[in-house]
Formats: C-alpha cells, sequence, structure tokens
C-alpha cells in the first residue's frame, strides 16, 4: 500500500497490480504525488481479492502477471455485479494491436503502453473517472425507477409483476414499430411506471370491491396526471412522462386526461394502452374474470380503431402469439437488466381488487 500521508482520505483510490516492482514504485509514487491514494498488488489473484476489499475507484492493470494475467482479472471483474463498472486501464510493455483488442474485449476500459507519458496516464484517469460519474447518475436514476415501481405494486398487491409483464410486452411492440435505444427504452420505462400515479390515491378507492360509483371513477380518473407529476422532477424521466400521462386516452378522443384522438396521443402511450388492456383481459383481475386468449384477441379487435390504433393492434397480437409460442421477438429488444427490477417481497393477496 502507498504512503496515504499525501492523499485526502477521500480521495479516489487507485489499485495498482503490476509485478514489476520499478513500474509499481513509478506508479505509487506518480499517484500520490497527483493526491490519489493508492493500493499496489504483484499478481492477478491477490489483486482480486485485494478489489472486493478495499473497493477501488479505478484499476490500472498489468497484463503478464503470476497466477492469474490481466485478461482474466478483467473478465473476472466485468462478470461481478459489484465491479462490473469499475474503470480499468490497461498498461501493458506488448503494445501489439491484438493485445488491445483482447484487453478491451475482455473488458478493460482503456490501454496504454509503456513507457508511458504521466500526462497521458492521468488524462485517461480523469476520463475514466468521467464515464464512471455518469454510469453512476445511471445507475441512480434507474434505482428511482425500480423504487416507485416497487411502491406502486405494494399499494396494490393484485398487481404484482403487471408493470414488468408489461414492460416487456410494449417493448417488443415497440422494437417492432421501428423503435430503437433510448426510445425503445422510454416504452419499456413507461409501461413500468405507468400507473405510479396510483400511489397518490386512497387506498380505499384502490381496494373498493363492488363497482365504483361516479365519484370514485372521477377521482381514479386523475392517476395519468399524478403520475406525471410524480416524475416530473426526474430529468431522465422525461422521456416517458407523456406516456404516463396519456395511457388513459382512447383513439376516438373519448380517453382521458386531456381527450387526445388518434396520431395526436403519443405513440408509446397508444402502445402501452393496447399492453395494459391485453394484461388486464387475459391475467384478469379480481373484479374481472381472466379470459382465454382467443377472447383476449377478440376483445382487442373490437376495440381496434375505437380505443386502441388501429395500425398497432395486429402487430401487437402477433407479437403475443410469438410469446405465447415461446418464440423470441424478431427485433431487438432493450437490454435484460431493464425488465429486471427488484420487486416488493410481498406475498400476492387475491383479496385486493385493482383497477387497471
Ligand atoms: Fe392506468
Amino acid at each position: 500500500m502507498g504512503d496515504a500521508a499525501l492523499a485526502a482520505p477521500h480521495a479516489p483510490l487507485v489499485c495498482v497490480l503490476d509485478d514489476d516492482p520499478q513500474v509499481q514504485r513509478l506508479l505509487v509514487r506518480m499517484l500520490e504525488v497527483e493526491g490519489y491514494r493508492v493500493i499496489a498488488v504483484a499478481d492477478g489473484e491477490l489483486g482480486l481479492r485485494v478489489i472486493a476489499e478495499h473497493q477501488p475507484d479505478l484499476v490500472i492493470l498489468d497484463l503478464s502477471m503470476p497466477r492469474l494475467d490481466g485478461f482474466e482479472v478483467c473478465r473476472r471483474l466485468r462478470a461481478d455485479p459489484h465491479t462490473v463498472t469499475l474503470p480499468v486501464i490497461v498498461l501493458t510493455a506488448h503494445a501489439s494491436v491484438d493485445d488491445m483488442v483482447a484487453s478491451l474485449d475482455a473488458g478493460a476500459d482503456d490501454f496504454i503502453t509503456k513507457p508511458f507519458q504521466q500526462i497521458e496516464l492521468f488524462a485517461r484517469m480523469r476520463s475514466a473517472f468521467r464515464m464512471r460519474a455518469a454510469v453512476r447518475r445511471m445507475e441512480d436514476a434507474h434505482a428511482i425507477v425500480a423504487a416507485l415501481a416497487n411502491a406502486v405494486e405494494a399499494k396494490e398487491l393484485s398487481l404484482r409483476g403487471h408493470g414488468q409483464r408489461m414492460a416487456h410486452r410494449a417493448a417488443r411492440l415497440a422494437a417492432r414499430v421501428g423503435l430503437r435505444g433510448a426510445e425503445l427504452e422510454g416504452v419499456a420505462y413507461g409501461a413500468l411506471l405507468h400507473d405510479v400515479g396510483k400511489i397518490g390515491l386512497p387506498e380505499e378507492l384502490l381496494h373498493k370491491m363492488g363497482p365504483l360509483t361516479e365519484d370514485d371513477r372521477t377521482v381514479l380518473r386523475r392517476h395519468p396526471e399524478i403520475g406525471a407529476m410524480i416524475l416530473r422532477p426526474l430529468r431522465s424521466a422525461q422521456a416517458f412522462t407523456p406516456i404516463i400521462r396519456h395511457h388513459h386516452e382512447r383513439w376516438d378522443g373519448a380517453g382521458y386526461p386531456d381527450g387526445l384522438a388518434g396520431d395526436a396521443i403519443p405513440l408509446g402511450a397508444r402502445i402501452v394502452a393496447i399492453a395494459d388492456a391485453y394484461d388486464a383481459i387475459f391475467a384478469g383481475r379480481p373484479y374481472r374474470p381472466a379470459r382465454t386468449l382467443e377472447e383476449t384477441y377478440d376483445e382487442l379487435n373490437r376495440e381496434s380503431g375505437c380505443q386502441f390504433d388501429p395500425a398497432l393492434v395486429p402487430i401487437f397480437l402477433d407479437e403475443m402469439e410469438r410469446v405465447e409460442a415461446g418464440l423470441p421477438s424478431s427485433v431487438e429488444l432493450p437490454p435484460a437488466a431493464l425488465l429486471d427490477l427488484d420487486h416488493v417481497g410481498q406475498p400476492e393477496s387475491s383479496a385486493s381488487p385493482a383497477r387497471s
């Protein structure tokens, strides 16, 4: 371990993995003078243990080391969820293109050859830290979305898993109609959180048995607006807030809250409306029995052009046929992690009606 006296206690911690004592000493000295805290280790296996124990902010990794070489260290760091985003800069005497490609394939973020310029190493480290800060912000936003999804499902236990099922189905439809990247992810998030506004509704209403009064309906119909309001401060939610606000609009203009019709309804909201109805009909709700697949298809077809976008219904049903047949989507889907959010660990309640 380097001399910590030069570094502030909260300075970034850098782990140097290099079996050459001369290079190790040089790096430790250089990094400490620059204000970093440093741990130096001479072999890969010990390096992994030290990283697990001290959780450094960045790793500088030599490729040829005893016991476990740099490629394997890198692969293992990427396979571990705790270190999957840990910045790794490979530093090696082998300047071959093959080594560089193999390092990047193993999961390294950057590659520097010895002898190296101090100024270049620091610039690459700063770039790696910037990248990690951006990834952390995305992870934070993802965690907020997961927490909100859990909050809705905690309030409506009978709908457990509904958001995730919808996210998956809506993403498949979105992908089929050509959405990609951020737009596709926005639909998945919008589907996952479409009913987040129900957090703001009285519990008695959400769990009410029997038919709703007109007053009940008026209150229930506020959930899309409340949902959009809840997400307004979250900058990363801007892409899918319109989906949450408009998921109860109808193609014929008779929906709420804004009575939008046709193409004026955001595409993501038209997609989520179909996926939401499909789940309510096919999976059933405590206040309505589940229907067969055929009946579900019939009902969606009947509402095509009235409640739902008529261009989307056949594509959705075709995609659901693939789902029911256990076939993968014919197009690329968002990362699995997006659709694999943690859920509340409470038992499902069959006594709590919930209205979608
Ligand atoms: Fe809803």
